[in-house]
């Protein structure tokens, strides 16, 4: 709903209301932004100024001694007018000065949602959202702003973006432009951010705002891996169920950037775009220039309201086509069993072996193209690596569907080896500066598209393969950070990096549009392109290459922040696990990948009969509640150790729920731990019952020879053989309560500690866990 009464604007959601207002000097001032209140005389909020600042620069002295951009909630600022904070636009004029000043001009509310052009972007496709368009002028420096805001009112969302037109003679040069801009003010804010790195994706870190700037950004072409773009600023004793937090987010895969100023006057400057970093755009008379869209939200009920507005927004306006609020398949990749060395016979083999579990849909990955034995040759190549699969790719999909699965397959589209027939063919496809040594990563350049011709080739071949082999799913991965940023096409060069999205989202579009029925999961070395804009394309994300259960509840949990369950691509793979050589038994393996799109990545005919059977029951398992794991409420629990993490995942409606309780390193004699619950319905009787799980003889090491009336060596093949036949049933505990009670938390047997065992003693040590299924009993 988004009301106007005398030059006040009041932009409002289900629980929280935005407003600013037009003031004398017609710009446009920031009133209020948090849980929702009445519309009316906004006075009290208005943020006083009527005092002269030492040192400030007045805006108009005469008119008003006291007023001084500096010391204003702006929605949009300037440069060159008294405002010394991170200006949002810096623009060169055609008389080459920068002195820019933007006032309020005249306004329109739309319903529903005004899509960018060039851009993908929130939508809606029922009766959630309506816009506001506020049209900015500077009348000396002849532009106009069209101000967007957007509510989603059901899931508590605003989104903002911009668009700048020249309506002068001369072109003019963007160097920054944000998509939004918020000043707040601090209320002893903390700033929390979601970094990393290749296989340490999406880890949260929360610092206390200092005076100064800090910035959340990325400038290696995509999201990155190094800084999510998502971020939240919250007030200092937020815990996941209490307190105040504003999250933000941008609908862009490439250079991000996300501000977080706390100005001298103790404003919090909030600002959210594209990166100006080697940005520059000029902009011809009459010509316009769209930022993308960025995303707000408030809560205060703690994180997990804040991602609740999230995830809820994601799974309704960003995520589109088919498998919008679909359940994702149970998939098996071939990557990390295989690399680049299988054949047709050992991916059957697989498959068959996948099938018999439960597995619905073989993924084939890196290696099945051109002359890719290795990550030296192929990228580039779309012709079918006949040794691999030498009766092609048609057949061996035809023979996946045939045993009742559907079929993946693994691209890299963005990527030429320069020993492939493509770069031998067009070198000049590749990105690279004139002049300079060519810079590689993983052996391989990046492909230039801004070329139409390279993005034509891309789409064609993409397009012939899905297609001529009926593919029902598409991993499309891209594994190096863009250097040396340069296209022979471009008069300005600091139109690259933006005209590289623009060129890839040209690409997605052509490709998945017209087959809405394949599902996409979008890929960057894991997760180095989690974000808004390929959310729009890709359903789901894989989250990160590091499969260890353990660094996975770092990853996962840091995405769930910002994205939903049902975006996040996560699988069991071997143990030791191969980025991290840790051990962590196969039910942990399971625990954590089950809070995600479940898959499987790993060698089965390495599994004893035992493990496989253990297999079909966590798959068995995830089917029977995969919408609760990938479309239910997730709840991050805060654990009174710091050795536990537990989250949870609620139906609509409460009758149903899951519980994970994660142990990282054991600690000897601790106290007893408790479950913590939470979205119950207070006065549902429930039944909570610990996922049955087998815990493997070898597990025990040396402690088995005691309880064998024969002395066995705890590594000799006697122990080995009984490990494949024999395995105990983990500790189940059922107990039926009201939700209220329940809620109260579970207090869990007591764990394993080397005094004696039954199966009434949790055998966690390091690294286990357990699920607990919680169900509303009939009748309630
Ligand atoms: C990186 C991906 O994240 C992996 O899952 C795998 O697809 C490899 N690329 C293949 O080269």
């Amino acid at each position: 709903m988004i009301v106007e009464q005398s030059s006040v604007f009041f932009l409002e959601t289900q629980t929280t209301s935005y407003v600013m207002r037009v003031n004398d000097f017609k710009h446009l001032e920031h009133v209020y932004y948090g849980a929702k209140i009445e519309r009316g005389p906004v006075d009290s909020l208005v943020y006083k100024r009527n005092i002269q600042q030492g040192s400030a620069v007045l805006y108009d002295a005469e008119r008003d001694p006291a007023y001084s951009l500096d010391n204003v909630l702006l929605e949009w600022s300037g440069v060159g007018c008294g405002d010394y904070r991170q200006t949002p636009a810096e623009i060169k004029l055609g008389d080459g000065t920068f002195r820019t000043d933007f006032t309020f001009d005249s306004y329109r509310i739309v319903k529903g949602c005004v899509a960018p052009e060039t851009l993908p972007a929130a939508y809606d496709d029922g009766d959630d959202a309506e816009t506001l368009e506020i049209t900015m002028t500077d009348r000396a420096g002849k532009m106009t702003l069209l101000m967007y805001y957007t509510t989603f009112y059901e899931t508590d969302v605003i989104a903002r973006r911009v668009v700048l037109v020249n309506d002068g003679t001369d072109t003019i040069v963007v160097r920054r432009l944000m998509s939004m801009q918020l000043d707040l003010e601090n209320n002893g804010d903390s700033l929390v951010t979601f970094d990393g790195a290749w296989i340490k994706e999406t880890h949260r870190h929360d610092r206390r705002l200092q005076y100064g700037q800090y910035v959340n950004s990325s400038t290696t072409g995509a999201s990155s891996n190094r800084h999510n773009p998502g971020f939240l600023l919250c007030e200092n004793e937020t815990t996941e169920s209490h307190g105040s937090v504003y999250g933000f987010n941008l609908v862009y895969s490439g250079n991000h950037y996300g501000l977080a100023e706390l100005s001298p006057t103790d404003l919090v400057r909030v600002q959210l775009g594209i990166n100006p970093f080697c940005f520059e755009w000029p902009l011809a008379a009459g010509e316009r220039f769209e930022t993308p869209e960025a995303v707000m939200t408030y809560s205060n009920r703690g994180f997990n309201g804040m991602s609740a507005h999230f995830h809820d927004f994601i799974n309704r306006h960003i995520v589109r086509g088919d498998w919008k609020g679909m359940e994702r398949p149970v998939l098996i990749n071939n990557w990390e069993s295989c690399f680049f060395r299988f054949t047709r016979r050992k991916l059957l083999r697989l498959a068959r072996q996948a099938r018999r579990l439960g597995v619905e849909m073989f993924v084939l990955d890196d290696g099945w193209f051109g002359d890719r034995d290795s990550d030296k040759a192929g990228l580039g190549d779309y012709r079918i690596n006949q040794k691999k699969l030498p009766r092609g790719m048609r057949s061996f999909a035809k023979d996946i569907h045939s045993l009742g699965m559907k079929f993946g397959l693994w691209f890299e589209p963005e990527m030429v080896n320069p020993d492939s027939d493509l770069f031998r063919a067009h070198p000049e496809y590749a990105v690279q500066t004139p002049g300079r040594n060519s810079l590689f990563g993983r052996n391989q350049l990046v492909l230039d598209l801004c070329n139409p011709a390279v993005r034509d080739y891309i789409v064609e071949n993409v397009g012939r393969i899905l297609d001529d082999a009926d593919i029902d799913y598409v991993k499309w991965d891209m594994n190096r950070h863009i250097s040396d940023a340069y296209s022979p096409l471009l008069d300005s060069q600091g139109e690259f990096y933006h005209r590289y999205m623009l060129g890839l989202y040209d690409i997605l579009t052509r490709v998945f549009r017209p087959r809405p029925q394949i599902l996409f999961e979008s890929c960057s070395s894991g997760g180095n392109r989690f974000d808004l804009g390929m959310l729009c394309f890709s359903p789901q994300v894989w989250s990160s290459d590091d499969t260890d259960p353990v660094e996975r509840l770092s990853i996962q949990g840091g995405l769930s922040y910002l994205y939903p369950l049902s975006a996040m691509g996560a699988h069991v793979s071997a143990s030791p696990n191969q980025q991290t050589l840790r051990e962590a038994a196969l039910s942990t393996r399971f625990n954590v990948a089950s809070f995600g799109c479940l898959g499987y990545e790993l060698d089965l005919k390495h599994l004893t009969r035992l493990e496989r059977k253990e297999v079909r029951d966590q798959i068995a398992f995830y089917k029977a509640h995969r919408r609760l794991f990938q479309y239910g409420r997730m709840i991050r629990h805060t654990a009174q150790k710091d050795n536990k993490v537990y989250w949870q995942c609620v139906n609509p409606g409460a009758t149903e729920s899951v519980a994970g309780s994660f142990q990282t390193m054991v600690h000897a004699a601790e106290g007893n731990d408790v479950l913590p619950l939470s979205g119950l319905n207070a006065d549902s009787v429930y039944r909570l019952q610990t996922k049955p799980q087998r815990i493997f003889v070898r597990r025990f090491g040396s402690l088995i020879k005691h309880i064998l009336p024969f002395d066995a060596n705890p590594n000799g093949p006697v122990l080995r053989w009984l490990d494949r036949l024999y395995a105990l049933t983990d500790c189940v505990e059922t107990y039926e309560a009201s939700g209220k009670t329940l809620m109260r938390g579970v207090r869990l047997n007591n764990q394993f500690i080397g005094t004696g065992y039954t199966n009434r003693i949790r055998m966690l040590c390091d690294f286990g866990s357990n699920l607990y299924l919680i169900e509303q009993q009939p009748g309630q």
